[in-house]
């Protein structure tokens, strides 16, 4: 059993009845992705769809013609489709994968207190975009809140205080971002959502009023407050400026930043919202 996995699957059981606490953000992602179909429709991918309970799937099957949910975690996936009586539309795709590829390496290297080989093994492998284990391209993909749950993973197996840790860090956020924009069919469009900070290090993230809470959380960025490796800026700059990545995309927007409501706890949640530029 991988115990990096073990955990996802724990946090989504206990997640699981989250749906009428999460109806603000699950109708703001619901929105975005509705208006993306509008300008591009077909084909939506969702990367980290877990219980979906940010995602109407009925909704989104009025305007999309097939809807590809990818997650390692199957129980979550097959909860969803029930929960929201869907799992007999033909629109409804599953994809169980682990979208870094090397989560069970990550695993081992963390069990077995493994040396350098591997973590350079585990590096080299994160250059490589996982988009070719999806039936891509797409018209719109959307990374849900996984991001962040990635990046703990390799907090979980090297620790923070792993001399490359960092680098890591960089890996896979980047590899993520390139296995988002490759499954992205040209013209067509992405929406990156990352939670980054939660109420459990920010206790008046619940409570600070709407009009504060953009100056509430510049606070906390500049307090170095927020999870490792999703800061919304350094999101934005993996599009922009001189990124490897910027070429590929255009449009790119930073949405105002939301709260997501998670019962017990509260998340500040940033998104990005771009197209893919067509081949010249
Ligand atoms: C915070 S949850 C996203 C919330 C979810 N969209 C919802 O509303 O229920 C993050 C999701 O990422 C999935 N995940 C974490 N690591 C993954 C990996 N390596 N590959 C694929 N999915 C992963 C987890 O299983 C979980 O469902």
């Amino acid at each position: 059993m991988n115990e990096l996995f073990e955990e996802e699957f724990q946090f989504n059981q206990a997640s699981r009845p989250n749906w009428e606490h999460g109806a603000a953000h699950r109708n703001l992602i619901t929105g975005y992705l509705t208006e993306l179909a509008e300008s591009s429709g077909g084909r939506l991918c969702v990367l980290g769809a877990g219980n979906c309970n940010d995602l109407d799937l009925q909704k989104l099957s009025e305007v999309y013609s097939e809807i590809h949910l990818v997650d390692l975690d199957e129980s979550a996936l097959k909860y969803a489709v029930e929960f929201q009586s869907i799992s007999e539309n033909p629109a409804i795709h599953q994809h169980v994968l682990d979208l870094t590829g090397v989560g069970d390496s990550l695993a081992v290297f963390k069990s077995d207190h493994q040396g350098e080989d591997a973590l350079q093994e585990i590096i080299d492998a994160l250059s490589v975009s996982q988009a070719d284990k999806l039936p891509g391209p797409f018209d719109v993909v959307c990374s849900t809140c996984i991001l962040s749950q990635l990046i703990l993973q390799v907090v979980h197996a090297v620790g923070e205080t792993h001399p490359r840790f960092e680098e890591l860090i960089v890996s896979v956020r980047g590899q993520h971002f390139r296995t988002a924009l490759d499954l992205i069919g040209e013209g067509g469009a992405g929406l990156i959502v990352s939670d980054f900070v939660s109420s459990e290090s920010a206790a008046d993230l619940k409570d600070v009023p709407d009009f504060q809470f953009t100056q509430y959380l510049s606070q906390l960025l500049s307090s170095r407050n927020f999870f490792h490796g999703v800061h919304p800026g350094l999101l934005f700059a993996q599009l922009k400026g001189d990124s490897p990545l910027a070429k590929l995309v255009e449009d790119v927007e930073m949405l105002h930043p939301w709260r997501w409501n998670l019962g017990a706890r509260q998340y500040a949640v940033a998104g990005l919202r771009f197209h893919r530029r067509n081949a010249e």
